[in-house]
């Protein structure tokens, strides 16, 4: 499928506001591929270190599904497997078992169709300007031409309001102004599946609630599919209509857990709460019976 029809199917999913109780699920093609209407499929997927000393088991048949137009969130402790997940999907590390499926179509390698927005401030190269940052991967992949791709780089700048900020180098810009600048490259790309791994980690608190609130508006507007990464379970209530937690090392399916109705006006109400505490409950319960 081209990305513009990509693109014209995410933009044809009937929007439901954050607080809707039934999950955006479109079918796509993903439906006709697959038999489910999933768009990703992680199915039984392990994953494995190997160094020339030993074997380090990341993961342990992990399986879930990611719908179109869903925020989807990666939720667990430190060195539980969810960065090398995101890597898989990404098609950079192949499972030893199982197998991951974009459009019912088994993930082998790199692809313009998944994007991945790092933690890392130094993820733009720093030769380039913001708007040739974002140009970058839409002419390297020769996805557009030049005029389209300066087009297109400058309408989404300006969806994460740095149009401002084309012609500046990124050491000019804040830690946020360059999340968002990655932000808007992996958008611009139009991939069916935005991969982000914990972007907001490195940023103050203030800066970080603000990112998440502007990921949601952009998410309003635009209905990309969202993998995302975090250790942090308001956030994870915050950003996703859906949570997979994980049990520590090595990574193991703990729970599914709904979290749609939950936005910034939600925090410290009593659901939210209510929630956060039976995330930690399962984790804590997890460690309990890892250590025993
Ligand atoms: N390059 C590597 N070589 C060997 N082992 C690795 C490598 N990268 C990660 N691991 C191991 O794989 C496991 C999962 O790591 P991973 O980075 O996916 O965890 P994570 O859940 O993303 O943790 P964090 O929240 O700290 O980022 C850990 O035990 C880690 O030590
Ligand atoms: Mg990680």
């Amino acid at each position: 499928m081209s990305s513009a029809s990509a693109l014209a199917l995410r933009r044809g999913v009937s929007g439901s506001p954050l607080r809707d109780p039934a999950p955006v699920r479109a079918d796509a093609d993903a439906g006709v591929a697959t038999g489910t209407g999933a768009l990703l499929q992680v199915d039984g997927v392990s994953l494995e270190y190997r160094t020339a000393q030993r074997v380090v088991r990341a993961t342990h048949q992990v399986s879930f599904d990611v719908f179109e137009a869903d925020r989807f969130v990666l939720l667990g402790p430190s060195g539980c497997g969810k960065s090398t997940l995101l890597k898989a999907v990404a098609g950079f590390i192949p499972p030893v078992d199982g197998e991951i499926r974009l459009d019912g179509r088994r993930i082998v390698q790199p692809g313009p169709d998944r994007i991945v927005v790092f933690q890392e401030f130094d993820q733009l190269p720093p030769w380039k300007t913001v708007r040739q940052n974002v140009m970058f991967p839409l002419r390297a992949s020769g996805v557009l031409g030049r005029k389209e791709a300066e087009e297109r780089a400058l309408h989404y700048l300006d969806k994460v309001g740095l149009a401002r900020f084309a012609d500046v180098h990124p050491h000019q810009l804040s830690g946020g102004m360059k999340q968002r600048v990655a932000i808007a490259r992996a958008l611009a790309m139009q991939p069916r599946v935005l991969l982000m791994d914990e972007p907001f980690a490195a940023l103050d608190a203030l800066t970080r609630r603000r990112m998440q609130e502007e990921l949601l508006a952009l998410w309003e507007e635009v209905r990309f599919t969202l993998l995302f990464v975090t250790h942090s379970i308001e956030e994870a209530l915050l950003v996703g209509n859906r949570i997979a937690l994980l049990s520590p090392h090595p990574g193991r399916m703990r729970a599914e857990i709904n979290s749609h109705g939950f936005d910034q006006h939600s925090l410290g109400g009593e659901a939210f709460q209510a929630t956060a505490q039976r995330i930690q409950r399962l984790l804590f319960e997890e460690e309990q019976v890892a250590s025993s």
